[in-house]
């Protein structure tokens, strides 16, 4: 299988693993990216089943619009039901890189309303050290050098992603050579950087559960 064919595979079984939680009047997570888009195509043939959605990204709300299915602000909302995403790493704790798509500080909300975060990933994501993916750092774009000179004081080589600004329009910094060996630690310390708005490292709320496509089948990691 090819790393397409194993990112709809999690997607399907992320559609299996949520169709028995869902109620008339769930609210569902919704990530950003491939793999996230190939779960947000198959969520069409659930529209029934479930009330309304919450995305992490302007283009994921337009995908989810475009099936019919209601995109609510997260002001209006008090639980999801769970929150289904991709990422670019995780370890065997749960613990995740994302970001790669540029939406992490939108994702790290909604997620921190999600009863349950279930990570769909191909095989590749799969790491015993995070930091080989370089990390996504989501910055206020004034203070992208001073932010950029404190993430060298921690080891790292912050590389600014040029021309991409986020839905909150600020920049991106990543963080490559960093071999992440305490990842709740350096979730906090780079967030205690001034100008940061948050970083990639989903370490104190990881993954509740990780779908991951291996060549011969889905693997339920908790
Ligand atoms: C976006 C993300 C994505 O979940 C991550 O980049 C994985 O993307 P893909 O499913 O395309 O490999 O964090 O900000």
């Amino acid at each position: 299988m090819n790393q397409d064919q194993l990112k709809q595979a999690v997607a399907r079984a992320a559609i299996d693993y949520i169709a028995p939680k869902l109620e008339k009047d769930s609210i569902l997570g919704i990530g950003t990216g491939s793999t996230a888009n190939f779960f947000i195509d198959m969520l069409g043939e659930l529209k029934d089943d479930f009330a309304a959605a919450v995305a992490s990204s302007d283009a994921s709300a337009e995908r989810l619009k475009g099936l019919g299915i209601e995109v609510l602000d997260l002001n209006e909302v008090s639980e999801l039901v769970a929150y289904v995403d991709g990422a670019d790493e995780s370890n065997a704790q749960l613990a995740l890189i994302k970001g790669g798509g540029a939406a992490l500080t939108r994702e790290k909300i909604v997620r921190a309303v999600a009863r349950e975060f279930v990570c769909i990933a191909d095989e590749s994501k799969w790491v015993k050290v995070l930091g080989e993916f370089p990390l996504p750092v989501e910055v206020i774009p004034m203070a992208r050098s001073y932010v950029a000179r404190e993430l060298v004081k921690l080891g790292g080589d912050p590389v600014y992603r040029e021309g991409v600004m986020t839905d909150n329009g600020n920049v991106i910094l990543d963080v490559h050579n960093l071999s992440i060996t305490d990842p709740k630690d350096l979730e906090l310390r780079i967030n205690q950087i001034t100008g940061v708005v948050a970083n990639g490292l989903f370490a104190h709320k990881g993954a509740d559960v990780l779908l991951l496509g291996r060549s011969d089948g889905v693997e339920t990691i908790k």
